[in-house]
Formats: C-alpha cells, structure tokens, sequence
C-alpha cells in the first residue's frame, strides 16, 4: 500500500453497458468509425490504465514521517548527491517539496499522457474535481476526444459501507444485495468513479484465504446469483448509460480463490471438471447478467498464470460465452508473470497477454512501451490490438461517457444518505447468523442490565471490513454508538478488556468479570480486525486471535448468561469457544450501521435469518471441507470411530474404511447453509409434480413449512440434489434453489422450486454440458444437512 500510496503512477482501463437509447449496432458503428481514426499509439493507449494517487493535503496528512521521507528519496528530490537529507528538513519543507513533485508528476505522468491519447483508464481517482480536469484533458485536449473510464475498488459499498461480501452472500436475498450495489454506484458515480472492480466471483473453500472476506462464499449457485445481482445493482439493472450506474467487474479469472494451502497469489491446480462444474458457473451467469468487464487473476492454474491463458480468455470467455466487453488484467499482474517465470522480460509479458486477449493493462505499463516493438516485429498483430480496443470502445460507448463524462460537482451530496444508511442496516441484520440459542437467551428483555465486553464492541474501523478505500470509520455506528443512540435506554456497563482483537494484555480481565457479575447478561464482541483478512492476509490459524477465547472463559467464569457476538473477515475455528457462550451471534463484518443492527437482533426487534455461505470447520486441519465433495468410494458411517476408540498397538487396519479423521470426525462444525432463528421451522410433506421429467421438463417441488413458535420470521429454505450416478463423479449435493420465506407464529405454506432438466446439467466425461438421464435425490430444508428426501428421475 506505501508503494501505491507513493507511487502516484499506474495503468489503467474501463467498462460499459448500453446507454438509454442507443442500440447495439449503432454502439458498433460509433466504435468502427472512431476505431478507423485511430493511430496505433492512440490504440494502444486505450489498452493502458494508470493508477491515480492523489498527493493533496488529505493524503498527506495521512502520510507518516517514514513515508513522506520515503517520498522525497524515491522521487529523487533529498537524500541525493547535493541534496538535503530529509532529517535536515522542517515539515513544511517536505510538505511543500512533496506538493511540487507531486503536481509535476500529474503533470508529466497524467495529464500530459491523457492529451497524447496514451492513457484509457485511471484508477483511484476519487476527487470529483480532479475527475473533471483529467476528464476534460481526454475530451477536449486530445487529439479524438475520447473519455477515459475511471476504476475503484467499490467491494461492499462506497461511503455507506455494507456488510462484506461473505456476510451479504449469508443474507441468502438477491434484492438486498443488489440494492446495495445500486446505493454504492449512486455514491461512487458521484465523484466521478464509473467503474468498479466487483464482484469477485472466487469460489472459496478455504477460510485460511483473506480474500474469502470478499468473496460470496464456496457455493457456485449461490454465488452465481448474487453476483448477478451485484452486477444488475451497481450497472443500473442493464442500463449501463444510466449516470448513476457504475460498469462491474467479474473478478478474478479464474481460481484464484483456489490458492494452495490458502496462501494469497498461490498457484490453483483446478482440474477442468472441477473448473468447469464449480470455478466457471458463477462467472458466466454474471456476464449473462451484463457484466460490462472482466478481470484475470494472479495466480497461475496448472502452469498457466491467467493473465497469459489464451483458453480461459479466448476459447471460454469469448467463443462459448460470447463475452463482448473488455478484460483487464489484475494489478501488475501482465509484469507478475515475470517471477512466475513465464515470461522473460516485460516485453515478452505484453505479447504474451496480448496474444491471449488481455485487453487492458493494469498499472505495469508494458502495452504502452512493448505493444509498437511488438506489432513491428510481427509478434502482435495489429488486428489482435484492434480488437482490444474495439472491447474497451464499446463498452465507454454504452456508458454513455462520450456524451456524459462529466461529475456534475453542483449536486448535493448523496453521500450517507438516510436512505443508504436504513439499506446498509437491514443488510447487517439479514447478514448475521445466529449459530447457538440455549436455553433461548436470545433475544434479551430491554430491561436487563448489560455488561458489554470485548474490543469489537466499539471498533468503528474494524467493524467495517476489508476493502473500504472509501469508507469513513466517523460515519461507523458501533455497538457502544448504538448505546448511544437508538438503544440509549438500554442500562449497561462497558469494558472492552482488550483494546483490539490481537492484544495480549490480561490485566483488565478482573475488570471485565466485575461488569459481567454487576449486570444480568454478558455480551462479549470478539472477532478480528480487518486488517485481518482481505488481500494478502491469509492466517494459518483461525481461532479467534489473541487471547479472547480466554476472555470468555473469565467471563463466563462469573456464571452470568454469556452472548458472544463475533464479527470477522472470516469463518473462524470457534468448537472450543462454544461451551463458554449460552448464544453466538456470528457477524462478517457488517459495515457502517452493525452497531444498531446487531442490537436489533439481541433484543429481538428483528430476528435472525442469515445462513452460513461457507462451512465452518471443527479444526484447521479439516480445510478444505465443504458440503458439495464428491461422493467417494468409502463415504464415512453417521457414526466414525473416535481416538479413544482404537486400542494400544491395535494392528494395523483401516479402521472401518471409510474417509474421516480420526481427531474430529467428518463433519464441519456447522454445515453450508446452516443458521438458526428465534422461530423454530418445521419441513414436512415433501412431493414432486412427477415421479420422472424428460429432458426438456421442469419438475415442481413442493412442500410445507411451518414456523412453529410464537415468533414471526423468515427461514432461508434451500433444495438439494444429488445425480446419483454421472458420467464423471457428482457431488453428494448442489443447491439448485433458495428462497426467503416469511412465516408469521405458527403459520405455515407450501412453497414451490421449480427445478427444470437443464438445471441438472453439468461437464460430464467428454467436457460438454448436458443433463444426463438417471435417478436423482432431492432435499428440501434449512441448511445442507436437511434430512427431508425424495427421488425423481429425468428420462432421455
Ligand atoms: C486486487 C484486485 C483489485 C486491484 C485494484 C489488486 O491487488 O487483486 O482485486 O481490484 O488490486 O485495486
């Protein structure tokens, strides 16, 4: 981050959808006779994005000693041969050196590329002023006029930050999570961002990956529809020249959420069934969806970083799915594949990014420098640079950014509207996951006393997760705000014991046992910081970090009900914290308004409905474990054997043949899908419409749901199948369906999925997707464990 602090230099690139009113041909028209104006400089300009760090008084306010030091010696201006050392200077001085560069920098490495047609796309710009005066250097001081389209990474909003994305995927609502993107596009688009680098569409099996913060989960069907609804909010539902609309990014293709062993930029070794069946589905619904743009990864797949994968970028993207907006690279990922040891040099990096489709560069520069050597020595066509361009043309065209490139700065601010904020609430409450209920401590009677415990209750920065460039820690609402405000007639006692989630510190433990025993109920806020998870910030261990697990023993030591709530970036390793909490209430970090929205949940102002995206392991060990494995040859008995079952020098045997671990079982500790309310549910009566459907049949599945207490709430209900027997092993079970259901006490309905054969499609042996005629199990329940079962068959 200091590097791209100070770095003020970058690559660039853009996106796209149709504006109102101009139809896709015209579209092509407008970019074939721009396309023929075009020199090749002009061309390949287009291909370039450059990051753009503001150095103004914000920034450098943020600046520590140690970076601005770091400044003026990179940039060649203290520390030198002549030159002050930076110890010599006074602050003003280095405020003021800095600022100088700083402008001759945007001069020289910005605005004068942009008026020379070299630049297509920045990123990080966020200043609607800047926007307009960069803006207006590419319309009105180039040679063609073209806009530019303008990156940022907008992941779970922009001011108004949501929940992550791992916690809005719990939410299991399409709608909520594509009204969020939709109030995070307003406010984006409102400074000039036009662009976004989301989803991401990694599929991830591994809570050791930072990243699986910013992902939708391990499922491809569940993510596949939520990315489609994050592309439909933040593209304006498929009005990309709507000026509030930001253009989408499917990122990052493709597997990178597959990384060995969970360690950020890893390589994948994703088989092609696996690739096609599992990593692939989420991607192509999202570009079915209208997805304007397309991002590759870092990691490489079996040998093959995907910024050079002439398969995934041409045979896939662009001759199966017919993709036709434009891909970027991933940060300096065309350069990366140089210590990857695929290329030798830029210069080869460009050709071979180019060759695979990689129509815009991300900050390394390469296409600006190699693409003209490159097309010279006949080693990149001029037609494959075309084409490119003709990509990253159409999709600015359908934006409507030649007509409106503009930030109109006189408008008022959209920023935290009351609107964004009541949204960003209602998807903390519907993102939380209620994972342990004894003994109903939830939800709390208003009049009891409270002892808030634990360094998450008050973390406004934290709170808010990975990936909020943008997101202001002063807008947060933590639970201690909450106490605050809406729930200002709550009587509690406050002592965090730890200041943050890693300190190590015991010595106000005392403290924290004295307001637990001085109130009627303990509600300990533990977690992890943000920094935590998110990019490059893998863990090994995922129980909760420090010495919180401790604090909650001493708390719970003082035999007052315990509530743990945790909010982190991550599923998290918490079997030995269970005993010592009467209820959990599980929070991905839920963003600006958890505070208040978790408080909803305590009290029972609304009640938890959020399901688990992602499984829950005993022990760190048991990664990778997800619900959809493939069936294998010795599928482990309901009970397996234990390591005090085995006796001393027992022989060697294969102790029941079956595949489990001999320390924690075969289960997770909370299976995908899994998430309790304070209303109990009960399934019965699954039928189907048919005992068999034929190929181009559709089966209706329908059964009764009872909410079975005297509460109202809404149950995530899931359908399962299994194809028993495939021409490639199938997994025990696919999610083929949700739906929210909103149950009054004691009410019950029938729901409905309809599940049609080509829903059941997949890669079988020859790699071509179809529905195989066979027998198939189907579930209907409330996680992936649901017992409730029937059987159908589809007929050739
Ligand atoms: C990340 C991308 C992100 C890009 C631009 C990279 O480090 O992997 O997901 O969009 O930076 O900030």
């Amino acid at each position: 981050m200091k590097v791209r602090k100070l770095g003020l230099l970058g690559v660039f690139i853009l996106s796209g959808i149709f504006p109102a009113g101009y139809a896709q041909n015209n579209v092509e028209k407008r970019v074939e006779d721009l396309l023929s104006k075009m020199t090749l400089e002009e061309k390949i300009g287009q291909m370039n994005q450059v990051s753009f760090f503001a150095v103004d008084d914000k920034a450098i306010a943020q600046y520590s000693d140690d970076d601005m030091d770091t400044f003026l010696v990179r940039m060649g201006i203290a520390g030198g041969q002549g030159q002050k050392k930076p110890s010599e200077m006074t602050k003003a001085e280095k405020i003021a050196l800095i600022k100088a560069e700083a402008a001759k920098m945007l001069d020289n490495n910005i605005t004068q590329p942009i008026r020379d047609g070299k630049i297509g796309s920045l990123l990080n710009i966020t200043d609607p002023v800047m926007v307009n005066r960069l803006q207006k250097a590419a319309m009105d001081e180039s040679r063609l006029g073209i806009p530019m389209i303008i990156g940022r990474d907008v992941i779970h909003g922009f001011k108004t930050i949501f929940p992550i994305p791992l916690g809005q995927a719990a939410s299991f609502n399409p709608q909520l999570v594509e009204d969020g993107a939709r109030i995070a596009a307003i406010e984006a688009r409102s400074t000039g961002v036009n662009w976004t680098f989301a989803p991401m569409l990694d599929i991830s099996r591994d809570a050791r990956w930072g990243r699986i913060a910013e992902s939708l989960g391990e499922d491809p069907y569940l993510g596949g529809q939520l990315g489609a609804a994050m592309v439909r909010g933040f593209q304006g539902n498929g009005n990309l020249g709507d000026p509030n609309a930001i253009a989408a990014c499917v990122k990052h293709f493709i597997g990178y959420g597959a990384a060995e062993g969970g360690r950020d930029y890893n390589s994948t070794n994703i088989p092609p069934h696996l690739m096609r069946n599992i990593y692939l589905p989420p991607f192509h619904n999202s570009i079915k969806a209208g997805a304007a743009t397309l991002m590759t990864s870092f990691n490489d797949n079996d040998g093959i970083p995907a910024s050079g994968n002439d398969y995934i970028l041409k045979s896939i993207l662009r001759d199966e799915w017919k993709f036709d907006g434009f891909v970027v690279s991933d940060w300096a990922s065309i350069g990366e594949m140089i210590a990857h040891g695929f290329a030798k040099n830029d210069k080869q990096a460009a050709e071979i990014s180019a060759n695979a489709g990689l129509d815009m560069e991300m900050v390394t520069g390469a296409y600006l420098k190699y693409l003209p050597e490159l097309i010279k020595e006949g080693k990149v066509a001029v037609a494959t640079v075309d084409n490119a361009v003709r990509n990253i043309l159409r999709i600015k065209f359908r934006m409507g950014l030649f007509e409106n490139p503009y930030v109109d700065t006189n408008k008022a601010s959209v920023m935290y509207a009351d609107a964004h904020m009541k949204a960003a609430r209602q998807a903390a409450v519907e993102s939380a996951i209620l994972l342990k209920n004894d003994n109903n401590t939830l939800p709390l009677a208003e009049s009891k006393k409270i002892a808030i415990i634990g360094p998450m209750a008050n973390a406004p920065h934290d709170q808010l997760g990975t990936w909020i460039f943008d997101g202001d820690k002063n807008h947060t609402v933590t639970p201690i705000g909450a106490l605050k405000g809406d729930y200002k007639h709550i009587r509690y006692v406050y002592e965090p014991a730890l200041d943050f989630s890693r300190e190590k510190n015991t010595a106000n433990f005392e403290k924290a046992k004295q307001a637990a025993a001085s109130a009627d109920v303990a509600v300990v806020f533990l977690g992890e910081e943000s920094i935590l998870s998110g990019e490059a910030h893998s863990l090994s261990n995922i129980n909760l970090i420090g010495v919180q697990s401790e604090l909650l023993k001493a708390v719970k030591s003082t035999g007052k009900p315990v509530v743990l709530v945790i909010m982190a970036g991550r599923p998290l390793t918490i079997e030995r914290d269970l005993p010592f909490a009467d209820a959990v209430l599980f929070n991905f970090h839920p963003g600006t308004m958890g505070g208040p929205a978790i408080f909803d949940l305590l009290f029972g102002k609304a009640n938890p409905s959020g399901k688990l995206p992602a499984t829950f392991v005993r022990e760190v060990g048991q990664i990778p474990m997800y619900y959809n494995h493939n069936s294998t040859g010795r599928p482990a008995p309901e009970k397996v054997m234990g390591l005090d079952e085995i006796e001393l020098e027992a022989g060697q045997t294969s102790l029941g043949n079956t595949s489990f671990y001999l320390d924690s079982g075969k289960d997770p500790l909370y299976p995908f899908g899994f998430g309790l309310s304070y209303s109990t549910f009960e399934y019965s009566g699954l039928t189907l419409s048919s005992a068999s459907i034929p190929m181009n049949g559709t089966l209706t599945a329908r059964v009764t749901l009872k909410n079975t207490s005297n509460v109202d709430g809404t149950e995530v209900a899931q359908l399962y199948v299994q194809d028993i027997v495939g021409s490639v092993v199938r997994p025990v079970r696919e999610l083929k369906g949700f739906r929210r259901v909103a149950l009054k006490a004691g009410e019950s309905k029938i729901i409905e999925f309809k599940l049609s054969a080509d829903d059941l499609s997949f890669y079988g042996r020859d790699l071509i997707k179809r529905t195989e005629a066979g027998d198939f199990n189907i579930w209907i329940g409330g996680d992936s464990n649901a017992p409730l079962k029937s059987t159908f068959s589809v007929t050739e």
